[in-house]
């Protein structure tokens, strides 16, 4: 049932390429994105006056992607929010919005009652499930199911991609019909993003040394995520990992934010993996790399292929393939859930069922 995989979350995780090409593939029509099967038309595109996407954990960090690409391409203002957050702020949400929730499970209990007020103020919504048949997906007004297949693993790992796949299809689509791409541009960032399954395989390539660097993250009382933007979701979503299997303490923080308080955690040896794959963010987030480093932090790096560093600064880098920024954190993501998976499997505890966490959280 593991397919000749030791655990079902590196089972999941090598499942990442097909699960990716199976959700975006029927969604690829004449080389354009295509989401109309729910009932989304460019025209609603087009006029929603703003976004909310609301979602748990994982789900969350690919609804943070989500916004920071529909913000820069759709130019349309999105708000991202933990769904128990969301639920008891009193958001300002009117029918010209679209909430987005988004879910593997479909049942969690918080992303629940955030469609159902999205309802009760007169919004429609959007939901982006795996399990097919799952309360949110009845209960919403379009889905666009994700077909990662059964995830069995509590950490989530393919279903994480296959969201963010889809926001890549809304955001290209939504950019196209609010006029911000023409169809040469959206359709070259689609086929971009259809290359990216095989490109997946590839980075899988980094899992010898992503095994490696786990095998010095094992004796670390605790460890910084650092990265801007969407390497700042990505040090979110790999903290997140991390912490929920190999019960190591670790934060994420975006990395100009170090000098507002954190930095002072910084000693000898402080295990702090900077996430910088976005080109125009690059200098800025090493040069916080080279204040932890001068504090004494062990620093990682995960980069794009070729990255250049000065002498010193960076005691491991792990490469992934170069690819178009924005696309970027289909990749990024892949050596964050290998490091998460070998430091657990290293430190001898149960990868697939850490305690004191269910796979879906049905209740508040
Ligand atoms: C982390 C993890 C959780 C879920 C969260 C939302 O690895 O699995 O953070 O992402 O509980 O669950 P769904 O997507 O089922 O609503």
């Amino acid at each position: 049932e593991k397919g000749g995989y030791e655990h079902f979350m590196l089972k999941e995780i090598h499942e990442q390429p097909n699960a990716v090409k199976t959700t975006i593939t029927p969604r690829i029509v004449n080389g354009m994105p295509d989401l109309s099967e729910c009932g989304l038309t460019l025209e609603a595109l087009k006029n929603y006056r703003k976004l909310f996407i609301v979602a748990c954990g994982t789900a969350m960090h690919a609804g943070m992607v989500g916004k920071y690409v529909i913000e820069k391409l759709a130019r349309t203002e999105v708000t991202v929010d933990i769904a128990s957050e969301f639920r008891y702020r009193d958001p300002i949400i009117t029918p010209e919005d679209l909430v987005i929730v988004v879910s593997q499970s479909g049942e969690t209990a918080d992303t629940k009652a955030a469609l159902h007020l999205a309802h009760d103020k007169g919004a429609k919504v959007l939901s982006v499930v795996n399990v097919k048949g799952s309360s949110i997906a009845r209960e919403s007004d379009m889905v666009l199911y994700t077909h990662a297949g059964p995830e069995i693993s509590v950490a989530s790992t393919k279903a994480f991609s296959v969201q963010m796949s889809v926001m890549y299809l809304l955001a290209f689509e939504m950019a196209y019909a609010k006029g911000h791409i023409d169809e040469n541009e959206c359709k070259r960032l689609t086929a971009k993003l259809a290359e990216i399954p095989d490109i997946i395989e590839k980075t899988m390539e980094c899992e010898k040394k992503c095994k490696y660097v786990s095998s010095k993250l094992i004796t670390a009382q605790s460890l910084l995520y650092i990265g801007r933007g969407l390497d700042y979701a990505l040090s979110m979503e790999g903290s997140l990992k991390l912490k929920e299997i190999s019960y190591i303490h670790s934060e994420s923080y975006a990395a100009g934010e170090l000098k507002h308080g954190t930095i002072s955690l910084v000693e000898d040896g402080m295990p702090v993996i900077g996430v910088a794959t976005q080109t125009e963010l690059l200098e800025k987030t090493v040069s916080n790399i080279v204040e932890v480093k001068s504090r004494g932090a062990f620093t990682i790096a995960v980069c794009k292929e070729g990255t250049e560093f000065s002498e010193g600064v960076i005691d491991e880098a792990i490469e992934v393939p170069a690819m178009e920024d924005v696309l970027m954190p289909m990749l990024t993501v892949i050596p964050l859930q290998l490091i998460a998976y070998y430091t657990t499997v290293l430190k001898g505890l149960n990868v697939d069922k850490p305690r004191n966490l269910a796979k879906s959280v049905t209740v508040e």
